[in-house]
């Protein structure tokens, strides 16, 4: 009896989704013919400059965020282990119930200290930051202005709130001030803007951000997540790389790119604002704290990396280096100096052609094309590490 009851559930269950996967399957066949279909490699090794596949074949990597090497730094890997031992796997509860650990507030007393804020709140992405921030601070009666390529994550934040949305040319200063005079009865205007763009490797203009929005009293907003670490001559960000360190008024980054490549975002403002977030930020309230592992990881590389440009120097260096010599060979790459090097190629098929030859002499790196960048505009990304040597940047020019 109990049996044919399960077996009736399963089927009723697969049915639905019998119907659910009829309506699925044109739209996965739209993607695979639009060329767009994402596929992944599986790696079978540390993430480092160099990888293993599973396949066993060897690669030289050149796609990571780790643009200070600290993924497979040992200092890190080992602050992992001891947090793993100390403190365990992980809480099994949210920040507010039994989630808080002394290293949870350590790692936020010590970023808010980098960014010279009154306080940090950690996320367990820099997504769920983003998708928990405007919600929580703005009402139906504020208004935010959004950079048009700003990151999905900014974009699906803005989207759950209540604020009137604008839109401004991608890093247009007129058209900001217009969508700021146009905004003007609102309580209060956020400009929202990644610092770094990380499709282009252009940075955000933010002397002018910040000289409109005093003039027309806004707060700003910056997603650091390809910036902070490494970017500016302190490694502090597009705020350092301007020289206008102090100026953002709230900035949202990543844990899990350049700080040792594992997991986690914040948010870093004043502490009253920070406060609000715990209080009432969706995803830092109704999800899990972060793991003692990431948290060891994150502190460790902020612990290396905070009165030491040590890393950022040879990234410098390494950025300088490949920029140059793909410019010598005739390539056009874009962005401002920015280790994210965009190779850009313009056709769809010549970009995905050269990846998968370059991927077939042991050099991993990986093509974009429309829709994820504008058509005829087709490129390889490529991402430099403090980690990689000159000579792994030489062999990679060379193809
Ligand atoms: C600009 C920007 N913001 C946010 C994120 C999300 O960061 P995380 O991986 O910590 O969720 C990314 C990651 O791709 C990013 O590039």
């Amino acid at each position: 009896m109990y049996k044919n009851f399960r077996r009736d559930i399963r089927w009723n269950i697969s049915r639905t989704l019998n119907s659910l996967a009829a309506y699925i399957e044109p739209e996965l066949a739209a993607i695979a013919q639009a060329g767009t279909w994402k596929s992944e490699h599986i790696i079978a090794s540390p993430q480092g400059t160099r990888i293993t596949l599973s396949n066993g074949k060897k690669m030289l990597n050149f796609c990571a965020n780790d643009y200070l090497g600290l993924a497979d730094n040992k200092d890190v890997i080992n602050a992992a282990k001891i947090a793993l031992d100390k403190y365990g796997a992980g809480s099994s509860s949210s920040r507010v119930i039994c989630g808080t650990q002394e290293i949870h507030v350590e790692l936020e007393e010590k970023i808010a200290r980098f960014h010279g804020k009154e306080d940090t709140i950690l996320y367990t992405s820099c997504f769920a930051a983003n998708a928990g921030i405007f919600n929580t601070l703005l009402t139906a009666d504020d208004a935010v202005i959004s950079d048009e390529l700003n990151h999905a994550s900014i974009i699906d934040g803005v989207r759950l709130c209540k604020a009137k949305k604008y839109r401004y040319k991608h890093r247009d200063m007129m058209d900001l001030e217009s969508k700021l005079q146009e905004s003007k009865s609102a309580r209060l205007r956020l400009i929202a803007t990644d610092g770094v763009f990380s499709m282009d490797a252009t940075v955000a203009p933010l002397p002018k951000i910040i000289e409109l929005a005093q003039k027309y009293n806004a707060i700003t907003f910056v997603d650091d997540c390809h910036a902070t670490g490494f970017f500016g001559k302190t490694g502090r960000g597009t705020e350092d790389y301007f020289g206008c360190l102090g100026s953002i008024d709230i900035i949202n980054s990543t844990l899990g790119k350049a700080l040792g490549g594992a997991i986690g975002g914040y948010t870093t403002s004043k502490k009253e604002i920070v406060s609000l977030l715990r209080q009432k930020s969706r995803p830092y309230l109704f999800s899990n704290s972060m793991p003692p592992v990431a948290i060891a990881i994150g502190s460790k590389a902020m612990d290396l990396i905070i009165d030491s440009t040590r890393f950022l120097d040879c990234l410098i260096i390494n950025t300088e280096h490949f920029r140059n010599a793909m410019i010598k060979a005739g390539f056009v790459i874009s962005g401002d100096n920015h280790p994210i090097c965009p190779i850009i190629l313009g056709d769809a098929k010549l970009a995905t052609t050269f990846a998968d030859k370059m991927i077939e002499k042991g050099i991993y790196v990986i093509a974009f094309s429309y829709p994820v960048v504008p058509k005829d505009e087709a490129r390889i990304r490529v991402q430099i590490s403090a980690a990689h040597s000159i000579e792994d940047i030489n062999h990679a020019v060379i193809f």
